[in-house]
């Protein structure tokens, strides 16, 4: 990561943190965009004494919340979440994003789905103007349906590869003990489409399409600003 890019995400980082206060539930996001987010929250809770509690949306954001101090709490404890914060590989006008480079694309929609207020936090490089051209669509899979899905995501236009593990031989597994295929296509024409057939799918866990969802995105820029744009 560039020194600028860190700048534009820690400035959402810190944006989204001076947006909760105390008695509110929260949604934690993963990936380096949300742990700038995690770092910030847990200086308000050293520094201010602000009382919140979150459920991660996955064991990497679980363990960045804990050593900064970010009480944990359980979609059965706590179904309605206030605000739910993460990051996105892309977004486009209609707000759906991509999601799940960190192949945390299931637990993070199930937590954007229950909380009232889902902030998108990004840098300028993830707004796009069509979903699909740089970034793949990542899907969850049963490992046992792996083929029969290939084949699904090839008619729809993609080129599906099973995601490897970088210091792991063979796939990479999900926190739910899941494989990941990474969709390639040459942009996504139709997002509703290839939604609606990959959640008819057996055996498709879920995918990284966030369609309706987002509420709110804060685009990072270079020299720390923070554009907030509203769903229209
Ligand atoms: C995790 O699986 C992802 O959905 C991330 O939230 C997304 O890839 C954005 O990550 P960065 O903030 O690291 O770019």
């Amino acid at each position: 990561m560039s020194e600028l890019q860190a700048a534009a995400k820690r400035a959402v980082g810190e944006y989204v943190a001076s947006m909760i206060s105390t008695g509110m539930t929260l949604g934690i996001g993963t990936g380096s965009t949300a742990a700038m987010a995690i770092e910030a929250l847990g200086a308000r809770i050293r520094e201010e004494g602000l009382q919140v509690k979150g459920v991660a949306t996955s064991f990497a954001a679980e363990r960045l919340a804990r050593q900064h101090g970010v009480a944990l709490t359980t979609l059965d404890e706590s179904p309605n979440l206030d605000l739910a914060f993460d990051g996105a590989d892309e977004v486009d006008p209609a707000f759906i994003l991509i999601k799940g480079r960190g192949a945390a694309q299931t637990r993070e929609k199930i937590v954007a789905s229950c909380a009232e207020q889902f902030v998108v936090l990004v840098d300028e490089s993830k707004m796009v103007d069509q979903l699909g051209h740089r970034m793949p669509l990542p899907v969850e899979v049963v490992p046992m349906a792996v083929s029969p899905i290939m084949q699904v995501l090839r008619s729809l236009g993609g080129k599906p590869e099973i995601r490897m593990g970088k210091m792991k031989d063979g796939p990479v597994v999900s926190d739910q003990g899941m494989w990941v295929l990474d969709a390639h296509f040459d942009g996504i024409q139709d997002p509703d489409h290839v939604n609606d057939v990959l959640l008819k799918t057996p055996g498709v866990v879920d995918h990284g399409l966030f369609i309706n969802l987002a509420t709110q995105v804060l685009v990072g820029r270079s020299d720390g600003g923070v554009d907030v744009l509203g769903k229209s």
